[in-house]
């Protein structure tokens, strides 16, 4: 059995597994982008890694966080959409 967490997606609940990655639980939130380059283009999950930065986002109010290397907690807040 797998233990879950909530975090906070754009001021929504969503559950997370115990230890994923913040990147992980958006992607098993239906999000397959969540956020954008400067010319428009959507970016989310790409090395998986912590090289490309094409995944970061806005976590407890730091900008910029690489989602696939941030393990969730409860109550982790992810703002999404950020500049790029
Ligand atoms: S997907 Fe490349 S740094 Fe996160």
């Amino acid at each position: 059995m797998t233990s879950t967490v909530e975090i906070e997606v754009d001021g929504q609940p969503v559950p997370a597994r115990t230890g994923a990655s913040v990147a992980v639980a958006l992607l098993e939130s239906g999000r397959v982008a969540w956020r954008t380059t400067a010319s428009g283009r959507p970016r989310g999950l790409f090395c998986g890694i912590g090289v490309c930065h094409d995944c970061t986002a806005t976590v407890d109010g730091v900008p910029g966080v690489r989602t696939c290397v941030t393990t969730v907690a409860p109550g982790l807040r992810v703002a999404t959409g950020g500049a790029p």
